[in-house]
């Protein structure tokens, strides 16, 4: 075991995970919650505390790349038809080569590998993707590995079979999370995406499913609080002011005006066909059609000293959330409920409260998503998300940074990539390796949530910094 101190080891010795929450004077929150934490009663039934613990070592993104980025070969890029943009295959093996270099690890030593990702067979003709994962490197193979499916979730759940490894023995664990989506056009892709609802009942929404089940929420919010598209835009503008700052970020290059986002017009339209809710749902609120790859490698106290690593190398997942919910049925459309759940389950896992967050990367598939995952988690009462944003609270130099590499909607969304590359970047920011997007101060507590589908599966990580 790591040397811990007497507090710490009297917390440890309390019936659960959440009994350590006594040990800690949470700082108030930013707003007094109206969604109270999972009760601690509750917590044993739900508990998910880790067997052994389990700590992020490193790990690499590759760039996120699509419409919109200089990068990207598409018709009236000067290398169109001189060379192609990076295959499932080469952004994979970017992204393992990077995280092998970033953590030094010998190659031959890791005990698992898993991977996300959600539609390779549809945009890219490609699945068994554990075993394009083993292809990476001679040394995997015959290890086991597999692949995780769960919409825009499958990369939370390939760290949560990463964190059951560990938990069951293994001391360094893979991690990869990809998605190549840019073979297809927005509107082919909405179909192929349009697998993450229940698609007998809800494709025919709208060519592009996801974005109407979101101005679905937009408008039902509205109705119950009062929303505007100034409210929104605060989400948009920070999301690409952040993604400015970031070199891996698919709008690296695209700015957002205030002015821009506020209101739809010729540049930033209303595209859905749907005319019920058309009115409530533009371009910048969207998230990215973006291809990409993250992989982080996960390691047992043992896999530290293997690496030649100490604890305040990495950053520990010290909580885990995972919450599904029925495909057959719409909740309430003015929250995430199960959001909810998952995050307040990591939060009480790891024994914190929302007082104690210092950073949030959370699930922005849209703008609306941003905003009621604030309220799910407890950032924010009900109905004042957007208050919240535009306060500049969850800006990079605010009381608790969201988001700060630009998000789904600024750094991108390979969608089987995302979970993976939301507490990496809680490590990276946690390590002072954000470059021109670093938090300018010490970050102790983090959280994730990464959300598949409309709110259907969701993986929520507490991420601790070992300094
Ligand atoms: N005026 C009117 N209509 C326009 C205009 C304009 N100026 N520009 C575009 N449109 C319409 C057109 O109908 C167009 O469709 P068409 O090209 O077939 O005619 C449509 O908008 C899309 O335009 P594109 O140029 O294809 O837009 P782009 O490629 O930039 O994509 C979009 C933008 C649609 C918002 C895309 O980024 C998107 O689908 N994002 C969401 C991705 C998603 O749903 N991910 C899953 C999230 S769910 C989760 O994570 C839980």
């Amino acid at each position: 075991m790591l040397p811990q101190n007497g507090v710490e080891a009297l917390c440890q010795a309390l019936p659960f995970r959440g009994g350590a929450s006594l040990c800690r004077q949470p700082e108030p929150a930013l707003a007094s919650p109206s969604v109270k934490p999972v009760p601690t009663e509750d917590s044993e039934e739900f508990s998910m505390a880790l067997a052994r613990r389990a700590f992020i070592a490193g790990g690499a993104h590759t760039q996120y790349l699509g419409k919109g980025h200089p990068d990207f070969i598409w018709k009236r890029h000067p290398d169109f038809g001189k060379r192609e943009n990076p295959t499932l295959e080469d952004t994979l093996q970017e992204a393992v080569d990077g995280c092998l270099a970033d953590t030094g690890v010998n190659p031959a030593d890791i005990d698992r590998l898993y991977i996300g990702n959600f539609v390779g067979e549809l945009f890219v003709n490609q699945g068994h993707l554990g075993s394009a994962l083993a292809g990476t490197h001679p040394d995997f193979a015959f290890k086991p590995a597999a692949r995780l499916e769960g919409a825009c979730a499958s990369g939370g759940l390939a760290l949560l079979a990463g964190l059951d490894a560990i938990a069951a023995g293994a001391d360094l664990v893979l991690v990869a999370g990809v998605e190549i989506q840019t073979t297809a056009s927005a509107r082919t892709g909405g179909d192929y995406l349009a697998r993450a609802s229940h698609y007998r009942r809800q494709r025919s929404l709208d060519d592009f499913t996801f974005p109407a089940m979101f101005a679905r929420r937009i408008k039902a919010y509205g109705e119950r609080y009062g929303l505007t598209d100034e409210d929104l835009a605060h989400f948009a503008v920070k999301a690409y002011a952040n993604a400015n700052l970031n070199p891996l970020a698919h709008m690296h290059s695209k700015t957002c005006t205030f002015e821009h986002a506020k209101s739809a017009h010729d540049r930033n339209p209303n595209f859905l066909g749907n005319e019920e809710f058309r009115p409530y749902l533009k371009v910048t609120d969207c998230s990215q059609v973006s291809d990409g790859a993250s992989v982080l490698l996960l390691a047992s106290e043992a896999g530290i000293a293997k690496l030649g690593r100490t604890l305040s190398d990495t950053v520990e997942i010290a909580g885990r959330g995972h919450a599904v919910d029925s495909l057959y049925t719409d909740g309430d459309m003015t929250e995430l409920t199960t959001v909810r759940h998952a995050t307040h389950q990591a939060m009480v896992d790891a024994g914190i409260s929302v007082g104690d967050l210092d950073i949030a990367e959370v699930h922005d598939c849209f703008t609306i998503a941003e905003l009621m995952s604030y309220e799910a988690i407890g950032l924010a009462d009900k109905g004042q998300g957007a208050a919240l944003a535009a306060s500049g609270a969850t800006a990079l130099d605010g009381k608790v940074p969201v988001n700060t590499g630009g998000g789904l909607i600024g750094f991108g969304h390979p969608v089987g990539a995302t979970g993976v590359k939301q507490p990496l970047e809680l490590f990276r920011q946690m390590k002072g390796r954000c470059g021109d997007y670093q938090v300018g101060r010490p970050l102790t507590w983090g959280l994730t949530s990464n959300m598949g589908g409309d709110d259907k599966t969701v993986v929520s990580f507490a991420v601790r910094n070992h300094q």
